[in-house]
């Protein structure tokens, strides 16, 4: 059911700044452990990128420690480039198991990831689309691109937008070049789940860190909403936690 493309029921948001992005993770990292305690059943909405990194080695310490189990928690994966098989080291397949699947002991068969390799490119997002449909998550990490980004949502994205097949915008290509472990190129295309698949969530919980995500964190927070800044388009979701260390949040 969409509930929320009323821009005029815009809500103030909840905003933690913390000194440092070590500090903010940490934050982040706690927020789910408590979660996934309290709900060993949940359902998590993943990001991948360098954000979110630190959060996860926090998780894998978490679950080596014992201190929580992942076993039985869903997880589905906001985005995926396109033309890459899921082994490949820059899919964010790879990055997943990665970073943060293997070392936290996931259940396999609880995870949901989009195939950028498939031949039927259509098919593979209609297929994501009812899979995300039938599946609001319990708690959404979300990074923040540097042009206000969410998923691969670009500026542009409608806030009634679902899965589907996007162009990345030539500001994404240039960012994400620099974080490429074996593609000399950012792939153009990608599979995302859309602005109203992620206001769907019960809760949402941004996270920000550095200098380069402050201006889009003003945007974002300014209570201006709109498509130029797809970010903004949270404001209409009355959980979201923006999560900031000081170089983000400069702008505030
Ligand atoms: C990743 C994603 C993107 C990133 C964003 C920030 O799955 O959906 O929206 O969250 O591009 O990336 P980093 O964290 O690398 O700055």
């Amino acid at each position: 059911m969409d509930h929320h493309p009323r821009i005029a029921s815009a809500r103030a948001a909840k905003i933690t700044i913390l000194p440092t992005a070590e500090e903010a993770s940490q934050f982040v990292a706690e927020r789910l452990v408590t979660l996934v305690q309290a709900n060993p059943t949940c359902r998590l909405g993943l990001a991948t990128g360098q954000t979110p990194r630190r959060v996860y080695a926090k998780l894998v310490a978490a679950a080596q420690d014992e201190k929580v189990s992942f076993a039985k928690v869903e997880t589905i994966n906001l985005d995926e480039y396109c033309g890459l098989e899921q082994s490949h080291p820059d899919s964010f397949a790879a990055y997943m198991h990665r970073e943060l699947f293997s070392g936290a002991s996931f259940d396999t068969s609880k995870i949901n990831l989009i195939d950028g390799a498939a031949k039927d490119e259509t098919a593979e997002a209609a297929r994501y689309a009812a899979l995300v449909r039938s599946r609001p998550v319990d708690l959404q990490l979300l990074g923040i691109g540097t042009n206000g980004h969410i998923g691969f949502n670009e500026p542009g994205s409608p806030v009634t937008s679902r899965v589907r097949i996007v162009e990345l915008s030539p500001e994404t290509l240039v960012v994400n070049q620099q974080t490429l472990l074996q593609l000399d190129r950012v792939p153009t295309r990608a599979i995302t789940m859309g602005i109203a698949d992620i206001i769907d969530a019960r809760e949402i919980v941004v996270l920000a860190t550095g200098a380069a995500k402050a201006e889009a964190i003003r945007k974002s927070l300014s209570g201006q909403l709109g498509e130029a800044c797809p970010a903004s388009l949270l404001q209409i979701h009355g959980n979201v936690h923006w999560v900031l260390d000081k170089g983000a949040a400069q702008l505030q």
